[in-house]
C-alpha cells in the first residue's frame, strides 16, 4: 500500500541546536526525506532563542555533523543536497520573535501556495507554556500544528495550567503530545498481535492472566543531563510519560477502529480505572555515584530508578497487578513486557521441583526495543523415557518474517503521522491530566531515595514489592 504524503509543510524546529534535535530530529527529518516520505515541497527552519543564533550555513553544518553522527542514513549525494537546501534557522525570543517570523515567511514564499507550519518543541518542559505563548502573540500559530515534548507538567495543577495555555493559542485536534515510545513499531505491533489475531484476545484477561511486567531497565546512567534530571526523576522522565502509555496499549479494550478518537478512548478508559498510587507499593531509587555527578546536590533525593505495582480496577483487570521497573544504569538495556499467565487447573504430571518457578513455561514475552522480538515460553516434554517437562520457546524476529526491517524509527513515524494531521499515537490532554491524578499520592508523599550499586537490577527491596512473583528480567530469574 502506498503511504500518504503529507501537504507541503514548513517544519519549526525550536531547541534546533540541543540535544534532541541533534540525536533524534534531524536524522529522522533526513531519513524521511530519503525515504520519500517528506511533503513535495518542505522547508525547516530551526530556532533557539538569539544566544545561540546560527547562520544558515552554520545550521547546514550543525546539521550535516548530527546525521553522519547518528542518522542511518549518511548526509551525501543529491539527497543530502536538497535536504540541506530546505534548511534556515530564524532565532526567537518570547520578546522578540522578529528573526523566526522572517524565516518563516521567506521559507513560505520559497514553497509557494499554502504551506502547513508544524512547531516541534524541543525545548526544556518549563519553556513550552512562553513559546506556545509567543507563536500566539505573533499570529505564527494560524494553520499551524504543535508537536510538544515531555513531560507534560511535572504533577496535575501544572499540567492543567499548561494544557490552559496550550489551548488559549492551539485548539486540542492541532496539539501533538509526544512520547516516542508509542511511535516504536514493536510497540504499535501489541495492537496487531492482540487485535488481528484470533487467539489472544479470549485469554487476555484476569481469569487466565496473572500478572503482567513492563520493564525498561536501562544502562546509560544520565549522560550528563543532571540540569534536566535533577528536577524530573526517572518517574517523570519514563514511568508517567513512556510506561503507563505502553499499559494502556496492553491493557486496553478493543477499540471499535483504529482511528484517534476510538484508539484514545480506550486508552483513557484505562487511565481511569488505574487506581491512585500506593506508595507502600513503589521503590524509588537512586544509583550510587549520582549524587558525585556534575550538576547533581550532593543530598539529592532524586529518584534515578522506580518501581511499583499499578491497578487496573475494571472488569478485565481486576485483582491482576501490573508491575513496573526502569532506571538509569543497571545491568542491562532491555524494553520489555512479559504477560505470565496462570498454570492449568491439574497438575498431572510428575511434580518438578522448577514448576515452584512463578510462571515456569508460561509466558509471553515482548521485547519493545528496536527491532524487537516476540517470544511464547511454554512447557514440553523433555525427550526421553520419562515423562520430564522442560521450558521451550517459540520466538518471532521481524527479520525473519518480513522483509524490511524497521522502516521508521519512533520519532520518524510520529513526525510523520503528525504531519498527516493523525493524533491516534500522541498524548490526550485528559491522558495526560488523569496520569498526574493517579501520581499525586506518590508525588506528594514520596519514599526516600534507596541505593543500589551501578550495574544492578535496582535497590534488593524490588524483590518484595513483587512478590510472591519474580522479576522475569534477567531472562529466567
Ligand atoms: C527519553 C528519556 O524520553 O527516553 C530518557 O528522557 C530515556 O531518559 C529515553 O533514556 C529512552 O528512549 P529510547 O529511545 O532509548 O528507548
Amino acid at each position: 500500500m502506498k503511504s500518504p504524503r503529507p501537504d507541503d509543510h514548513v517544519i519549526i524546529l525550536f531547541g534546533a541546536t540541543g540535544d534532541l534535535a541533534r540525536r533524534k530530529l534531524l536524522p529522522g527529518l533526513f531519513h524521511l526525506a530519503k525515504a520519500g516520505l517528506m511533503p513535495q515541497n518542505y522547508q525547516i527552519v530551526g530556532s533557539a532563542p538569539a544566544q545561540f543564533a546560527l547562520s544558515d550555513d552554520d545550521f547546514r553544518k550543525h546539521a550535516k555533523d548530527a546525521v553522519r553522527e547518528f542518522g542511518s542514513s549518511k548526509p551525501a549525494g543529491a539527497a543530502w543536497d536538497a535536504f540541506a537546501s530546505a534548511l534556515h534557522f530564524g532565532a526567537a525570543d518570547p520578546k522578540d520573535p522578529g528573526p523566526l517570523v522572517a524565516a518563516v515567511q521567506a521559507a513560505e514564499k520559497e514553497i509557494g501556495g499554502k504551506a502547513r507550519r508544524i512547531f516541534h518543541l524541543a525545548v526544556p518542559p518549563g519553556a513550552f507554556g512562553s513559546v506556545v505563548g509567543m507563536l500566539g502573540d505573533s499570529g505564527l500559530a494560524e494553520n499551524a500544528r504543535v508537536i510538544i515534548e515531555k513531560p507534560f507538567g511535572t504533577d496535575l495543577a501544572s499540567a492543567q495550567a499548561l494544557n490552559k495555555q496550550v489551548h488559549a493559542v492551539f485548539d486540542e485536534s492541532q496539539v501533538f503530545r509526544i512520547d516516542h515510545f508509542l511511535g516504536k513499531e514493536s510497540v504499535d505491533n501489541i495492537l496487531a498481535l492482540r487485535f488481528a489475531n484470533g487467539f489472544l484476545e479470549p485469554i487476555w484477561h484476569r481469569d487466565h492472566i496473572s500478572h503482567v511486567q513492563i520493564d525498561v531497565p536501562e544502562t546509560i546512567g544520565i549522560e550528563g543531563r543532571a540540569a534536566f534530571f535533577e528536577g524530573t526523576g526517572t518517574f517523570r522522565d519514563m514511568i508517567v510519560t513512556h510506561l503507563f502509555q505502553v499499559l494502556g496499549f496492553v491493557a486496553m479494550e478493543p477499540p471499535t477502529s483504529l482511528n484517534a478518537k476510538s484508539l484514545r478512548d480506550e486508552k483513557q478508559k484505562v487511565f481511569e480505572a488505574m487506581q491512585p498510587l500506593d506508595v507502600a507499593h513503589v521503590v524509588r531509587g537512586q544509583y550510587r555515584g549520582f549524587r558525585a555527578e556534575p550538576g547533581v546536590s550532593p543530598k539529592s533525593q532524586t529518584e534515578t530508578f522506580a518501581a511499583l505495582r499499578v491497578q487496573v480496577d475494571n472488569w478485565r483487570w481486576a485483582g491482576v497487578p501490573f508491575y513496573l521497573r526502569t532506571g538509569k544504569s543497571l545491568g542491562e538495556r532491555r524494553q520489555t513486557i512479559t504477560v505470565t499467565l496462570k498454570g492449568p487447573t491439574l497438575r498431572m504430571f510428575p511434580v518438578d521441583t522448577r514448576a515452584s518457578r512463578d510462571g515456569w513455561g508460561n509466558q509471553l514475552v515482548i521485547d519493545f526495543d528496536d527491532p524487537g522480538w516476540i517470544a511464547t515460553r511454554f512447557l514440553a516434554k523433555e525427550p526421553g523415557p520419562a515423562m520430564r517437562l522442560g521450558e521451550a520457546e517459540m520466538t518471532f524476529r521481524y527479520a525473519d518474517s518480513f522483509l524490511r526491517a524497521h522502516g521508521l524509527e519512533g520519532y520518524e513515524r510520529l513526525i510523520l503521522d503528525a504531519m498527516l494531521g493523525d493524533q491516534s499515537l500522541f498524548t490526550r490532554s485528559d491522558g495526560i491530566e488523569r496520569l498526574w491524578e493517579i501520581s499525586a499520592p506518590l508525588l506528594e508523599n514520596p519514599p526516600p531515595v534507596e541505593l543500589y550499586s551501578p550495574g544492578s537490577w535496582g535497590p534488593d527491596s524490588i524483590r518484595r514489592l513483587i512478590a510472591p512473583h519474580r522479576w522475569y528480567l534477567p531472562d529466567g530469574h
